[in-house]
């Protein structure tokens, strides 16, 4: 089976109903987001951080996956599908994909602050002050922040050198380290860029822009790449 890697963003989830930071100028609250997603914050005013994610985690419990996420499954059945999404929901896996790398986390996870290894998954929205781990430290959204690493950028760029098909879905791509992954495809694969404002993207080869919404243009092209197999 041909290798087929999805890199997804916020446009992904954007007709679901989960907003995307770019599109409400990046303020929550007259906040910036990178004020509210940091290790700084967090230090600072931790209960800011954890009702910030424990909106969006509520948010999560209401909302379902689009075209978008359901066309991408169908994919599997002709492809070794991976997805690697810069996406915190869990929309692909609830639409059906099997194999979903989360770059910058996991809404559903907390994780304690004293072992990074202690991580759960929530099944309420709530992420309070005093929750612990079993080692009796806080526990903290298991979200990559501002301003810290991306445990999971060597494993999405070894995934997407051997990548024979690429496609970019809603994503501004201008936050790296993962806008920098589509440099890693090979030249020869073929990539698409889906994205009703597709950034302009300078030196990748074979590249086609469909400039549309993901619930439009992902089925489309999910038809299309079925067929050609
Ligand atoms: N279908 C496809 N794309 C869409 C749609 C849609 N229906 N609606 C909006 N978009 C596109 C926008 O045109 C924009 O290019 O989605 C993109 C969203 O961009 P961002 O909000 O910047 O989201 P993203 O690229 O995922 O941001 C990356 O930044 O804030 C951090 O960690 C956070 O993972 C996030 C990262």
């Amino acid at each position: 089976m041909k290798k087929l890697v999805v890199l997804s963003g916020a446009g992904m989830s954007a007709e679901s109903g989960v907003s995307t930071f770019r599109d409400s100028n990046g303020l929550w609250q007259n906040h910036r987001i990178e004020e509210v997603a940091s290790p700084i914050a967090w230090q600072n005013n931790p209960g800011m951080v954890l009702e910030f994610y424990n909106q969006r985690r509520k948010q999560l419990f209401e909302v379902e996956p689009n075209a978008g996420h359901l066309a991408l499954v169908k994919l599997e059945e002709k492809y070794d599908v991976q997805i690697v999404t810069q996406n915190v929901d869990d929309l692909h896996e609830r639409a059906g994909s099997t194999n979903v790398l989360h770059l910058h986390g996991e809404l559903k996870k907390v994780r304690s602050t004293i072992d990074s290894s202690l991580v759960y998954t929530l099944d309420h929205w709530e992420l309070k002050w005093g929750d612990k781990c079993e080692k009796g430290s806080q526990l903290r959204p298991h979200i990559v922040w501002f301003g810290e690493g991306v445990p999971l950028i060597g494993i999405a760029t070894e995934i997407i050198s051997e990548a024979d098909f690429v496609l970019v879905i809603g994503t501004s791509m201008v936050v790296y380290p993962a806008a920098g992954l589509i440099g890693y495809a090979p030249e020869s694969s073929l990539k698409y860029y889906i994205d009703p404002k597709a950034f302009p993207v300078s030196g990748i080869s074979n590249l086609t822009v469909i400039k549309e919404k993901a619930g439009d243009g992902v089925p489309r092209l999910v038809d299309e790449l079925l067929v050609d197999v």
